[in-house]
């Protein structure tokens, strides 16, 4: 089949090889130059994901039947619409639909209006004053939430990146006054306390096929210090769980998501896609923290890594709404990690030169992914986003590290990675974060 795949990171690499392994020609839009995309595809367009007249052009001119959107803001922008409309089935959902990533505000209030479990303490507000006074009777910390997408970056908590509630209600100003996340809408929630966890789930509307579970780390620097990122690294273990969830927290967390898509088809927002939980294991139970409408990055990675099956159909039927359920999972750990720019965070430094050696890279067993970079006769540039990411199996996470940190030793140039993810230390953390959470629950763990 001619599939067009728009998006330019390693979640869109990954999802480009998966496909480009089975019986397709590709072809690809995105806005940076990402050689592994590139590589695989018949030919490319170097535009924003999100001009979707140009990219319907695209995938007219070159007859392709089907379309796999990657990034959440041409979802938001209505390319799965515009495509749809254009006679060109499409695995993302439609802008109503997307809105369950695009305005939190809207997922908080779904959940609300259906009793669906698992939503904090919240309010949404489209004044700063409201949202301010609401904070004033606030007993606990708060977490303020611009509404739209921020990119991952526009969360701020009181007790990490805010000291108090009267810095929240400052940041509440500055989001509507510099409109962020749109601008228009905030979300005012209760600090909730536990380990997060991403649970992602093909949809064709009515049903959820789920991968395994892995957890992502949001923060810049070692130990979960630093700013809020796209996201550094992540693992997944050979049982589809987490040390610290067990298989009653993962039945839990996709219940919500199953009332979810139930509730979204009662709305007349039918989601067809990958439907991608973000959810915390807290003292009183699994708490969801935020809907996406597309594969997780660097999660994807994770997952896809361990898929075995037809990847094609089970897009395509997901979009079709008539899901097959023809994957299956092979029973290995993963590790992923991203290598950014320095100063990712807060000043990413662009354009500065990277060297990667695929072929010794490829010798260690690891498997390199390409991400937000820039190539040009053949020589390789950060952007502002993450770069590169290195991923690898193994039955045991930290001998997954071991092969990442060889393959670490072939590249070269000013980025970082965070060294911390996945090791046998992280595990041992974690498996006791998930014995006293349970403890907390009441439940074995
Ligand atoms: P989001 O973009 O909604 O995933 O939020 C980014 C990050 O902020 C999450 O990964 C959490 O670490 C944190 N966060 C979001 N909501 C809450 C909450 N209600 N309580 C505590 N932390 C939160
Ligand atoms: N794992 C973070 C994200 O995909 O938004």
């Amino acid at each position: 089949m001619k599939i067009l795949v728009v998006g330019g990171g390693c979640r869109e690499h990954i999802i480009a090889e998966r496909l480009g392994t089975e019986d397709n020609t590709l072809f690809s839009v995105m806005k940076n130059r990402n050689p592994g995309i590139n590589r695989l595809s018949k030919s490319f367009l170097i535009s924003p994901e999100t001009d979707t007249e140009k990219v319907r052009a695209f995938a007219k001119e070159t007859g392709v039947e089907f379309a796999v959107i990657g990034p959440e803001d041409p979802l938001e922008a209505g390319l799965g619409d515009v495509l749809e409309a254009a006679g060109i089935p499409c695995f993302g959902p439609g802008r109503r639909a997307a809105e369950i990533e695009s305005s939190k505000s809207f997922a908080r209030g779904l959940l609300e209006k259906y009793g669906i479990e698992g939503n904090p303490l919240y309010a949404s507000f489209d004044d700063p004053a409201s949202a301010s006074s609401y904070i004033d009777g606030c007993r606990s910390d708060v977490v303020i939430k611009p509404s739209g997408l921020t990119g991952g970056k526009g969360v701020k908590v009181v007790g990490e990146q805010l000291k108090s509630n009267a810095e929240a209600k400052a940041y509440v100003q500055e989001i509507f006054r510099h409109g962020i996340g749109g601008g228009k809408k905030v979300v005012v929630e209760e600090r909730l306390k536990g380990e997060e966890f991403s649970l992602q789930a093909l949809s064709d509307g009515k049903r959820l096929f789920p991968f395994p579970l892995a957890q992502d780390h949001k923060r810049a620097f070692e130990g979960d210090t630093g700013p809020n990122t796209g996201g550094m690294g992540s693992y997944s273990l050979a049982d589809g769980l987490l040390p610290f969830v067990n298989k009653s927290d993962r039945e839990q967390a996709l219940y919500i998501m199953q009332r979810t898509i139930a509730a979204m088809r009662k709305e007349g927002r039918e989601f067809r896609g990958l439907l991608y939980g973000g959810f915390m294991l807290t003292p009183d139970g699994v708490k969801l923290i935020e809907y996406n409408a597309r594969f997780a990055d660097p999660e994807s990675m994770n997952v896809l890594s361990v898929t075995k099956g037809d990847f094609t159909s089970a897009l395509y039927s997901a979009a079709s709404g008539e899901l097959k359920n023809g994957l299956s999972f092979e029973k290995v750990s993963t590790v992923c990690r991203y290598y950014v720019p320095h100063g990712y965070g807060d000043r990413p430094v662009k354009g500065s030169a990277l060297s990667i050696d695929e072929k010794k890279i490829a010798e260690t067993g690891a498997m390199l992914y390409y991400g937000s970079v820039n190539s040009d006769d053949g020589k390789l540039t950060t952007t502002t986003s993450r770069s590169f990411a290195l991923l690898a199996k193994h039955a045991d996470p930290w001998e997954a590290c071991a092969v990442i940190e060889r393959a670490g030793q072939f590249v070269g140039g000013l980025v970082y990675t965070r060294k911390d993810i996945g090791t046998r230390e992280e595990m041992g953390r974690k498996m006791a974060a998930g014995i006293e959470l349970h403890r907390k629950t009441g439940e074995a763990a």
